[in-house]
């Protein structure tokens, strides 16, 4: 047997990702930035490339994989696209959006990756690296978000390697990421489209392009969603997680957003403020890095102040209330 090694940190520049390319040619598992999180690459083709990303985030075989690709001519190869899917992928490609769809005959996008299931995620991402990246491998990306599963999203070269180190061959490092948090998935699988995971494209923005609000997709919080992923209790750091908190516990840390405190404020343990001005784009960036940073201090509970479930707001609440939902 081997010891684990430590993943090695891979520059973001051209020499990092032609290293990039070629391990992820050779099977192993490559964590790359998107600008929504950072993702757990692996060849999407190959099971027992995609068996490794399991193994590695210790995620439950039903939970299947978004394809990453690098347009969407591309993405077409391995899904079919209704009038909605092509009018989406249209306005929001590349960017912070995967659509569920039907898979074509030809896919190539393995049975582990799509959980044995008849459809197929896809993703054409905006990140510089992330595009340089799928263009010199040339194949599906397999990517979930580089994370035990379960845990925080890491917006971070340094939060991948505190979940992976150790269980993955390299991390191209990309700096910060610019949304924060995961993209939008929504599933257009014959008739009208529905909404499986708030992220970085607004229900507003969908809602812009098709003419109405999507549906919701109900039953998230059942033992069987209808996104395998979307269970209860999720992106859940180590502290309990309080929402909506007008006051504070002594030794609670506390997440502020828009400048006002809760009462009490004085005993907690360690404060941050998503976003002294309100700015819910700012807060969305920077959620999972200070659920992290105020987990560190060994606070038994993060208190968050109210959040509007507006715009972005709505898949911040959504990450805000699975981190807190029992576990
Ligand atoms: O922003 C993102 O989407 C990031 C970056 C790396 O691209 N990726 C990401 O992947 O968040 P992951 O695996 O953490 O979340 C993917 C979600 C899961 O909830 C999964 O269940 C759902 O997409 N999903 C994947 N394939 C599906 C399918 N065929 N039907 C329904 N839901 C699916
Ligand atoms: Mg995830």
């Amino acid at each position: 047997s081997t010891a684990p090694q430590d993943s090695v940190s891979l520059p973001g520049d051209p020499d990092g990702v032609a290293e990039a390319a070629r391990l992820l040619r050779a099977g192993q598992l490559v964590a790359f930035p998107t600008e929504t999180v950072y993702g757990l690459g692996a060849d999407a083709t190959d099971p027992a490339a995609v068996a490794r990303i399991f193994a590695a985030k210790e995620r439950p075989r039903f939970n299947p994989l978004i394809a990453h690709l690098p347009d969407l001519a591309a993405a077409r190869r391995q899904g079919r696209f209704d009038a909605f899917a092509e009018a989406l992928a249209e306005a929001f490609w590349p960017g912070p959006l995967t659509l569920v769809v039907p898979a074509t005959d030809g896919t190539t996008v393995c049975d582990l990756a799509r959980a044995g299931l008849p459809s197929v995620a896809l993703r054409v991402p905006g990140h510089p690296l992330a595009r340089d990246l799928l263009a010199a491998f040339g194949r599906p990306l397999a990517g979930p978000s580089a994370n035990r599963s379960g845990r925080v999203s890491p917006t971070s070269a340094d939060h991948v390697r505190a979940d992976l180190d150790g269980r993955i061959a390299a991390v191209l490092d990309g700096g910060a990421t610019r949304v924060g948090v995961e993209s939008t998935v929504v599933a257009c699988l014959g008739g009208a489209p529905r909404l499986l995971r708030p992220g970085g494209i607004t229900r507003a923005a969908l809602a812009g392009v098709l003419g109405r609000e999507p549906q919701t997709a109900e039953a998230e919080d059942t033992a069987r969603p209808v996104g395998p992923g979307l269970l209860a209790s999720h992106y859940a750091p180590r502290a309990r997680v309080r929402l909506d908190a007008t006051a504070l516990e002594p030794g609670e840390a506390a997440l502020l957003f828009g400048g006002a405190g809760p009462d009490g404020l004085a005993g907690a343990r360690a404060v941050l403020d998503l976003s002294p001005s309100g700015d819910l784009a700012e807060a969305a960036a920077r959620l999972f890095g200070a659920l992290r940073e105020l987990d560190a201090t060994g606070a038994p509970c993060i208190a968050v102040s109210p959040i509007p479930g507006t715009g972005l707001g709505e898949a911040i609440r959504d990450r805000l209330e699975r981190a807190a939902a029992p576990r």
